[in-house]
């Protein structure tokens, strides 16, 4: 039987992916002091590039490059020269993505209370901002709660003036990314950073049109859309990486609300994940994952984490474009959640360090399907963050890689979910 991970689609704004997999945005952290794309980026999206995936979404580029995620991150300043030579460095990073005919998508993301002290352009003593000042909770003990200050520190309320001038910010950095060749963007609403912040009752504590009730905590992100489309190209896609949301039962009809609301603003997909990095659930780890659901299911296929919850959406919005991301490892995993049509578009995250060209690998292989899949090392949770309580934050332990390994080009071992 033909494989549904081979048919290509078409997004609402006419951009046809040639097919389901697409290989998941992953903060790189290797720019230089200027933020700039330059031969490191080159060399990494060179391979993925090549490896067949449907779309390629890049790792989060900040809209503003006082305020970063990891210090090494990616990040488009102001140009009011649209002709600015700097720009070249980004129209060849969208080349080479693309130089084999798939197309990328840059995911573009403020970090808000999620970026440390000294990541980015701004005093070391200058908190960053965030819809109302929650400090991060990094768990109970009181080395957590002091590494939270020291680290990340109290984030300052953002004034009007401060949200405007972020919406102009992804708008001006989508505008430039069209106009450097990319095929479209993603904005990160996801994972607690900033976008995400606003739409959570429990980091945005707002009363004015900016929070207070549900529509206006998306509020900021349906104004973000709708200054893309004005200065956009009309084939320029336009993608959400959200959270799903735990079962309660307000929480996940708010979040339904506001997915129905980013429809109605005509994105072009939605991408399901989910964790912050106080509870960092996209990596399979945390308190809460759809995943302990599945294992109760007892069928080994199931191994997204957001499943259920992909369901559900799906359910609800029949026709929008559905991309799941976290945990899926093998052919039969990717197969069982589009033959079931949980989703459209599969994200893979640490398999394509491992493998960048797994898409080949799983498509071509003609090996059984209980063999195709890639297995990652497993990276304990280190016991001093269980010592003291502390929610562990990072989750790229399992892809510290050469991009020349070989790894799971050889797929002889049982698969280990991280
Ligand atoms: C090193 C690393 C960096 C990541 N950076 C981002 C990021 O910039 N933006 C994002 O939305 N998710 C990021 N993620 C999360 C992945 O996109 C994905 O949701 C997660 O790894 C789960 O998918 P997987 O099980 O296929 O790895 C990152 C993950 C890793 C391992």
């Amino acid at each position: 039987m033909e494989l549904l991970m081979k048919d290509p689609i078409k997004l609402p704004c006419g951009l046809w992916l040639q097919n389901r997999l697409v290989k998941a945005a992953m903060a790189e952290d290797m720019a230089d002091s200027s933020h700039l794309p330059h031969s490191k980026f080159l060399e990494a999206y060179g391979k993925w590039a090549k490896g067949g995936w449907g779309g390629i979404l890049t790792g989060n580029i900040q809209v503003d490059v006082r305020y970063l995620g990891n210090y090494n991150d990616l990040a488009i300043d102001e140009f009011d020269d649209d002709t600015n030579a700097v720009l070249d460095t980004w129209r060849l990073y969208a080349n080479r993505c693309q130089e084999h005919g798939t197309p990328v998508i840059a995911q573009i993301s403020h970090p808000g209370r999620q970026s440390r002290r000294g990541a980015g352009r701004r005093g070391i003593f200058t908190p960053t901002i965030a819809p109302s000042p929650i400090p991060l909770y990094l768990g109970d003990g009181y080395v957590a709660s002091c590494i939270s200050s020291m680290v990340f520190g109290k984030p300052r309320e953002m004034s009007i003036n401060d949200i405007k001038q972020v919406i102009h910010q992804f708008v001006n950095c989508a505008r430039i990314l069209a106009i450097c060749g990319f095929s479209g963007i993603e904005l990160h609403a996801a994972h607690g950073f900033l976008l995400s912040q606003f739409l959570s009752p429990r980091t945005n504590r707002r009363l004015d049109e900016y929070g207070g009730s549900n529509d206006k905590r998306v509020r900021i992100v349906l104004e973000i859309i709708k200054g893309i489309r004005e200065v956009v190209p009309s084939g320029f896609c336009i993608g959400v990486k959200f959270n799903s949301s735990s079962d309660d039962s307000s929480t996940f009809e708010d979040s339904m609300r506001q997915i129905g609301l980013l429809v109605e603003a005509g994105i072009d997909f939605l991408e399901i994940s989910g964790g912050t990095f106080e509870d960092p659930i996209m990596m399979g780890r945390g308190t809460y994952s759809d995943r302990k659901t599945h294992r109760s299911h007892g069928t080994l296929a199931r191994e997204a984490f957001f499943w259920e919850y992909a369901v559900k959406t799906r359910k609800r919005f029949p026709n929008l474009i559905l991309m799941l991301t976290g945990g899926f490892r093998s052919r039969q995993g990717i197969e069982d959640a589009l033959q079931n049509n949980v989703c459209d578009l599969v994200g893979i995250g640490r398999p394509a360090v491992i493998n960048p060209a797994y898409p080949r690998l799983i498509m071509t292989n003609t090996s059984p399907d209980h063999q195709a899949k890639v297995s990652l090392n497993k990276v304990a949770t280190p016991f001093w963050s269980t010592f003291f309580q502390i929610n562990a934050l990072g989750g790229g332990a399992e892809t510290f890689t050469d991009l020349n390994d070989d790894r799971g080009k050889e797929i002889k071992n049982p698969h280990t979910i991280p």
